[in-house]
């Protein structure tokens, strides 16, 4: 296949708010990524997901963007985005950022245009449907990823808009070739800034047909996406990576082979939601299964051919992923090397969460007050209305709700975990002082070193980015065991991912290149808890 510089490179993604404070406000922003960019080039990363800067009326911590073109004075100003640009361009690392194309504000200029009135020329920008004879929304009513109705009816024109999140993010009519023209726009406007591309949003929710009651993957969806390719993405180059909960290979290929001109790469989460709920998602949430997580892997290692994934465990919408995949409590090093350790030896372009390279857990706090986030706070509200117990709803805040991914990064021992001088806009995890980037970095052997070690790795064998995926050991509960072949190379890898030692054969001999137990000489024999080694096998 067509290989692209960014297939072994790795991403590291920014939440801009829980990053870096420089100005002592509590909240993280631009000119504190700038002076943690040092950091991130020891690290070895190349690219830099950046969760939205924008102006906002931070309903949704900036996912409800109320102008594109201009950065939320929270953040800092366009001329801090651009030093950012530039400072990350001088040590080698690019910059994608975070496009939300399928709902504005409703605090967005097109927005207050459209809800002005019927004949106002913006009208048609977003969606917008009469009350039935009743008075009531439209019959196909799907409950919003927030809670409550997708309609809410507008007092000024009476009539209601759709909205699959927030209210106060009404969903954009891409039906509507003005809305096309003006994001055009706006990605063009920002690809001249020097920016390398964009992470896009819920991307596949914008071919929805809601008159046909299809929202996901819907039937305007690929036409859209090559449109904009061939409007903004392709002439500059662009590298675009798709949020895509709907996406199965066979979806994926279509959005991501290079012969389609639609996206470079996207997220699939079928390990995420095989934690769900049949019913009640992620606030039930079931234990990680090792044999369905393999299938699903051989699957898509197998099933992708020339479209390309990318490859992740967390980011600012999942929990931890030492506390849902690894193990938090005694084995939280060790498992928090072997889960970078698998993603790393995939097909797919690694996507490190901030925090995750120290091990960073989930958080419980006290109380509901403590809790930040609009999806957490209305779960909480509606369920306890709902007559639910408290406990039971904060279980499930506890282990899925996304304010784990939020709390500050912790960078040192010293007072707020050297996130700022003030109080952070939400709690620290109060293992900060066990936790954090001064201590990773005094220990040879500590997690971030084995990051280090595995992001420097992929961009020199090429056998783990290309190399042809076979599983073994499809049934075994414990032991997560695969091959990669290219060429005449080969590497093998497993992990035993199970608190309980666990013993391996395996007829061959191969030299540890990778490992979290110190050196294996072979490959047979006892796995420790969660022990994991990537072995060159040679040729
Ligand atoms: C995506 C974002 C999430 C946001 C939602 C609505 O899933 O990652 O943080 O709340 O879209 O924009
Ligand atoms: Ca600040």
């Amino acid at each position: 296949m067509s290989q692209q510089w960014w297939h072994s490179a790795t991403v590291y993604q920014i939440y801009p708010r829980s990053f870096q404070d420089s100005n002592g406000d509590g909240m993280g922003d631009i000119p504190g990524i700038i002076s943690r960019l040092d950091y991130l080039c020891k690290l070895g990363i190349s690219i830099i997901w950046l969760c939205p800067v924008y102006a906002s009326p931070m309903a949704d911590n900036g996912y409800d963007i109320s102008d594109y073109c201009a950065i939320a004075p929270e953040f800092g100003s366009m001329e801090d985005m651009q030093a950012l640009i530039k400072a990350a361009k001088a040590r080698g690392i690019h910059i994608i950022m975070d496009l939300v194309l399928n709902h504005t504000s409703d605090q967005h200029e097109w927005f207050q245009q459209s809800r002005s009135s019927k004949q106002n020329p913006y009208r048609d920008f977003y969606i917008w449907r009469q009350p039935d004879e009743q008075g009531q929304p439209p019959q196909f009513n799907p409950t919003s990823y927030f809670g409550g109705s997708m309609w809410t009816l507008d007092e000024q024109t009476g009539e209601y808009y759709f909205h699959q999140f927030a209210s106060a993010q009404p969903d954009l009519n891409w039906r509507h070739p003005d809305v096309q023209q003006a994001m055009h726009k706006i990605i063009n406007w920002w690809l001249q800034q020097g920016i390398a591309g964009f992470r896009l949003d819920v991307v596949d929710l914008i071919g929805k047909d809601i008159d046909a009651g299809i929202l996901a993957n819907g039937p305007h969806l690929h036409k859209l996406l090559q449109n904009m390719n061939q409007q903004c993405f392709a002439p500059q180059q662009a590298i675009t990576v798709g949020e895509v909960w709907s996406a199965t290979p066979e979806t994926a290929k279509l959005m991501t082979r290079p012969e389609r001109g639609e996206l470079s790469m996207l997220f699939q989460f079928e390990h995420i939601l095989q934690l769900h709920h049949p019913e009640h998602g992620k606030w039930r949430a079931r234990p990680f299964n090792l044999i369905a997580f393999k299938q699903q892997l051989e699957r898509w290692q197998q099933q992708i051919g020339n479209g390309w994934i990318a490859q992740f465990w967390g980011n600012h919408d999942l929990p931890r992923a030492v506390s849902t995949f690894g193990h938090e409590g005694d084995y939280r090093e060790p498992s928090a090397k072997a889960l970078a350790m698998i993603q790393f030896a995939l097909k797919g372009t690694p996507y490190i969460y901030q925090g995750e390279e120290i091990g960073m857990t989930n958080v419980q706090f006290e109380h509901i007050d403590d809790y930040r986030d609009i999806e957490t706070l209305n779960h909480y509200h509606e369920k306890r209305s709902q007559g639910w117990a408290e406990e039971d709803i904060m279980t499930g805040i506890f282990r899925h709700g996304r304010d784990n991914a939020r709390t500050p990064m912790q960078w040192s021992a010293s007072a707020h975990a050297g996130f700022s001088k003030a109080e952070p806009w939400i709690g620290l995890n109060d293992n900060f002082q066990q936790i954090n980037v001064g201590q990773a970095l005094v220990e040879p052997d500590s997690i971030l070193y084995c990051y280090q070690q595995l992001i420097a790795l992929r961009k020199t064998w090429p056998v783990l980015v290309y190399g042809e995926f076979f599983m073994l050991l499809p049934d075994d509960p414990q032991l997560l065991v695969f091959k990669r072949h290219l060429a005449e190379e080969a590497a093998l890898v497993v992990v035993n991912l199970s608190a309980e030692p666990a013993a391996f054969s395996y007829n061959g001999h191969g030299e540890q290149v990778v490992g979290n137990y110190g050196n294996r000489q072979q490959i047979s024999g006892h796995y420790q808890p969660y022990e994991a080694v990537i072995f060159d096998l040679g040729d």
